[in-house]
């Protein structure tokens, strides 16, 4: 089974993208064909600093490497070194009804927000579609944020097929249900947007910082203390088995800890949980030459299915040659 799912290059990740997004992806690396690339024109929709776009390109190469994607298992590339999907999205445009655009969700909160649309805002839907079709992705795990530019991506397949033949799968889109949603420091979602985050990645002076802002209730330090409504507790649990979770409940009812306590522990199960992917990433950060090897291997055998797709793509529309 193919699975293609892409990557905003968009900077720090915290560990609701980790928990939400990036363990369903290890999963399926272990189980399906993953392929998986790094959606830098996307990002040129919002990143306008080209420093930054370059830098945040590579570095998400870098973060996915270290937290487990395995070059010898999946595909990663940048999205940008496979030309055709360019190509594919201005044929795919011309079979887009604009109304199927206008009522994306994501471009019309975008522009509620009072952010001025450009047209590649508006077209990005079609980009995505040309991500998946050209590669014939099965399966496309997303965010619940993205399952309508998938449902998107079927109706132009549709289009499409119902015009020139059965050319294009139709592609499923994924949401992994066990997923709760992780709190953040405030009890709210955790998002980039809320300034509620705990990041991956972070030096142990800014993790302490971070969890020291966890929102807890006042409790004597002798007393009980209830765990289920806890922030702490429950960025705890999302790194404990159920005994872990047991000996903890434990440590609550006992009473004699605070929640400074409870801090340094969840403090520690997030060092441990992601050592090994500090120590790789370290060590990709000293050798991008190695890095970016990878990529340009990944790049090259997506353009191997990009160039025999839009080959069949291109005869089916008439395109000159
Ligand atoms: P943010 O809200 O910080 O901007 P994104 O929208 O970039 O995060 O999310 C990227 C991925 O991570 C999506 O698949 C999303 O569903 C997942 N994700 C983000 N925040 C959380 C969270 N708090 N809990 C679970 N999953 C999350
Ligand atoms: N739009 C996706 C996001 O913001 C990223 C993306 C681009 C993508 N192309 C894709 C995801 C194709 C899945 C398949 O997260």
């Amino acid at each position: 089974m193919r699975v293609l799912t892409g990557i905003q290059p968009s900077g720090t990740l915290h560990i609701g993208n980790y928990f939400g997004a990036i363990r369903q992806m290890l999963d399926f690396q272990e189980k399906s064909d993953l392929f998986i690339f790094i959606a830098n024109y996307h990002a040129l929709t919002s990143l306008k600093d080209a420093e930054a776009l370059r830098e945040n390109t590579i570095d998400a190469a870098i973060t996915y490497l270290s937290l487990g994607i395995d070059p010898q298992k999946s595909t990663l590339w940048v999205q940008s070194d496979v030309k055709e999907v360019l190509e594919l999205y201005w044929i795919l445009s011309a079979y887009t009804p604009m109304g199927l655009l206008e009522r994306a969700h994501s471009y019309k909160d975008k522009v509620a927000k009072g952010i001025s649309p450009n047209h590649a805002l508006f077209s990005y839907p079609v980009l995505m579609a040309a991500d998946i079709l050209l590669y014939d992705a099965e399966v496309v795990p997303v965010g619940k944020d993205q399952i309508q530019h998938v449902e998107i991506t079927r109706d132009i397949a549709q289009k499409f097929n119902n015009e020139k033949g059965d050319i294009f799968i139709l592609p499923e889109f994924r949401v992994d249900q066990n997923v709760q949603s992780v709190p953040g420091t405030d009890g709210a979602k955790m998002s980039k947007s809320y300034g509620n985050t705990i990041d991956l990645f972070c030096t142990p002076k800014q993790l302490k910082k971070q969890i020291g802002k966890i929102v807890t209730e006042s409790v004597p330090l002798e007393a009980p203390k209830e765990y289920a409504n806890c922030n702490v507790y429950n960025l705890c649990k999302l790194f404990l088995d159920e005994e872990g979770q047991r000996a903890l409940q434990e440590r609550y009812t006992r009473g004699g800890e605070g929640h400074g306590h409870f801090k340094l522990y969840l403090a520690e199960l997030i060092q441990k949980h992601f050592a090994e992917a500090m120590e790789r990433r370290a060590y990709y950060l000293d050798h991008k030459e190695e890095v970016r090897e990878i990529l340009d291997e990944g790049a090259k055998k997506a353009s191997a299915i990009a160039r025999e797709k839009i080959a069949v793509i291109r005869d089916a529309v008439g395109i000159y040659r």
